[in-house]
C-alpha cells in the first residue's frame, strides 16, 4: 500500500513537471512568433526598380513643376506634394536594402546614408515650397535634390543598371501625366 502510494506521488510529480514544461515550451515559441512578427519585413524589390518607379519619377514631377514659366494652378502644388512626401519617404526606403544584388553592400556603404537623407531633405524642401506655393523654393529644392542624385550616382551607379531597368522604355509613358494646353 505504502509503495503504491509513493509511485502514485511520483506520478504525479512528474505530470506536473510535464506539464509545467508545456506551458514555458509554449510561452517561449509564443514570444518568438511575436519577435519574428514585431521584427523586419525584408525589402521585397530592388534599388534598381526602386530609383526608376518610384524615384526618378516622383523627381521628374517636382522638375517639371519647378520648371514651369508661369503660375502653378493649385492641382499642380496639389501634385507636387503628393510627389515630394513619395521622395521623402523614398530616402529612409534606400537604406534597407534590396533584392539586386549589390543592394546590401551598397546601404552599408560609407556615404551611402547621406546622400539618401539629402534627398529625402530636399524632397522635405520641395514639400514645404508646395505647400506655402513658393516657386522659388520649389527651384531651389529641385536643384539640391537633382545635387544628392547625381552625387549618389557618381559614387554609386554602375555604367548600366544592375538589372536593366530604366524609365525609357519600360515605364516612359508614364512620365509626365500632367498636360497643360500648349506644353509637354
Ligand atoms: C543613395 C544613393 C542614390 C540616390 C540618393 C539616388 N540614386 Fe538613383 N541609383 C542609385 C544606384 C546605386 C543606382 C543603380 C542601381 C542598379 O544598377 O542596380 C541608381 C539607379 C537609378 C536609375 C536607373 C538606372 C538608369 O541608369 O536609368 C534612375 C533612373 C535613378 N537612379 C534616378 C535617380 C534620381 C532621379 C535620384 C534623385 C531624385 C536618384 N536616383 C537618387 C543610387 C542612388
Amino acid at each position: 500500500m505504502e509503495v503504491m502510494k509513493r509511485n502514485f506521488t511520483i506520478l504525479i510529480i512528474c505530470l506536473l513537471i510535464m506539464s509545467l514544461s508545456f506551458i514555458a515550451l509554449s510561452m517561449s515559441l509564443a514570444s518568438k512568433a511575436e519577435a519574428a512578427e514585431a521584427g523586419e519585413i525584408p525589402m521585397p524589390v530592388s534599388i534598381n526598380s526602386l530609383m526608376v518607379t518610384m524615384i526618378d519619377h516622383s523627381a521628374h514631377y517636382i522638375w517639371d513643376y519647378a520648371a514651369l514659366e508661369d503660375r502653378m494652378l493649385e492641382e499642380e502644388w496639389l501634385a507636387v506634394e503628393y510627389y515630394a512626401i513619395q521622395l521623402a519617404a523614398a530616402g529612409p526606403m534606400l537604406t534597407l536594402g534590396g533584392t539586386g544584388e549589390v543592394d546590401e553592400a551598397w546601404v552599408q556603404s560609407p556615404g551611402w546614408t547621406s546622400f539618401a537623407r539629402d534627398m529625402s531633405t530636399a524632397a522635405l524642401k520641395a514639400l514645404n515650397a508646395a505647400e506655402i506655393q513658393d516657386l522659388a523654393l520649389l527651384r531651389t529644392a529641385g536643384d539640391e535634390l537633382l545635387d544628392s542624385c547625381l552625387g549618389c550616382h557618381r559614387a554609386f551607379k554602375p555604367e548600366s543598371p544592375t538589372e536593366g531597368v530604366i524609365h525609357d522604355p519600360f515605364y516612359d509613358e508614364l512620365y509626365h501625366l500632367f498636360h497643360r494646353e500648349g506644353e509637354i
